[in-house]
């Protein structure tokens, strides 16, 4: 089958750099184009992260748009220096590319996309969602050329991780997350029910540590900061892989196995539950159902874990 083009949407970001690499490591896809959005880190060293990745892995051919500074209704709160570094991948210095940015913004690298590859665009969102919305405000027809939007974000069962309820994508632009869910395009929507079940361990990081790849080298060492910052989650060092996750799904390597259509609602509200990913999982006790007229498609399981396919993938990939 030939590969399948994919819009990638990210804000690289610790875990976004390491669905990048495993992205230009999967066949199965081929990446058309990156738009960046702040959230992890600003969209503009989000972009300039994704192209050093890029370069070290031999990907120069796939270009780079810098997307929304700032969420549709407020300003950029500035990252999340502890958890992702204030470079955006764990304060460690990637070898620099020359290479820009291009000059048109993502919302109108994802329109044009969307027309280029009519009903076979399939968008990979592992940041907050607001390119996705400023692409829909300036031509909603898009939902009808993509083919389906895959989104790291939300939790449908568990709870958040930015506040009680907002899971980070959905929390940093709810506004943004609304439009996108309520758009009617085939949502697949990878929450942290199933994205903190999956988890890269010391030896993981180490193996990538290991390879001759210079470029998993410098994933090893980006990821040290992330493994600290998951000691309070997860009792010692390890980390959780949500983007990932998304790009595993996407690729079609990991099957989501219990992951019914159902209603899902944004918080938008300015009270305790803004960010809140509401999902009507009623019921779903007999097993999963898809709703009428639902088109997101909540994942709440998958078929194998993905920290081996992962690193099967990274440490095979030679650029
Ligand atoms: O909540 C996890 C998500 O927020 C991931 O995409 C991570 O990169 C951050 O953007
Ligand atoms: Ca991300």
């Amino acid at each position: 089958m030939a590969p399948r083009p994919v819009y990638f949407d990210c804000d690289t970001g610790i875990d976004d750099a390491l669905a990048l690499v495993y992205l230009m490591a999967s066949p199965e896809i081929s990446l058309a184009g990156i738009g960046t959005v702040s959230g992890n880190i600003d969209a503009k060293r989000a972009a300039l992260n994704t192209l050093d990745l890029l370069d070290m892995g031999g990907r120069n051919d796939v270009p780079v748009a810098v997307g929304a500074m700032d969420p549709l209704t407020h300003s950029f709160g500035g990252g999340v220096p502890h958890i992702h570094g204030h470079n955006g991948v764990g304060d460690v210095e990637l070898p620099h590319t020359d290479r820009r940015p291009v000059a048109e913004s993502a919302a109108d690298m994802l329109v044009r996309l969307a027309h280029e590859h009519p009903g076979e665009l399939d968008v990979i969102a592992i940041g907050p969602l607001t390119n996705l919305a400023v692409a829909l405000k300036q031509d909603p027809s898009i939902a009808e050329l993509v083919h389906e939007v895959i989104i790291m974000g939300g939790a449908a069962l568990v709870p958040g991780n930015l506040s009680e309820v907002g899971e980070a994508n959905i929390y940093n632009d709810p506004e943004a997350a609304q439009v996108v869910m309520d758009a009617p395009w085939q949502v697949v929507l990878v929450p942290l029910d199933v994205t903190l079940e999956n988890a890269f361990e010391e030896s993981d990081r180490e193996a990538l540590a290991a390879s001759d790849s210079l470029l998993n080298q410098a994933l090893a060492d980006i990821l040290n900061l992330y493994f600290d910052f998951y000691v309070e989650e997860y009792g010692r060092r390890m980390c959780a892989l949500h983007d990932p996750l998304a790009a595993a799904i996407a690729v079609g390597q990991i099957t989501a196995i219990r992951a019914p259509k159902v209603p899902v609602v944004v918080d938008a509200t300015h009270g305790p539950g803004r960010g809140q990913t509401i999902c009507d999982l009623r019921k779903q006790r007999g097993g999963p159902r898809d709703v009428e007229g639902a088109h997101v498609r909540v994942v709440l399981d998958t078929d194998q874990p993905l920290a081996p396919v992962l690193l099967e993938r990274l440490l095979n990939y030679h650029s």
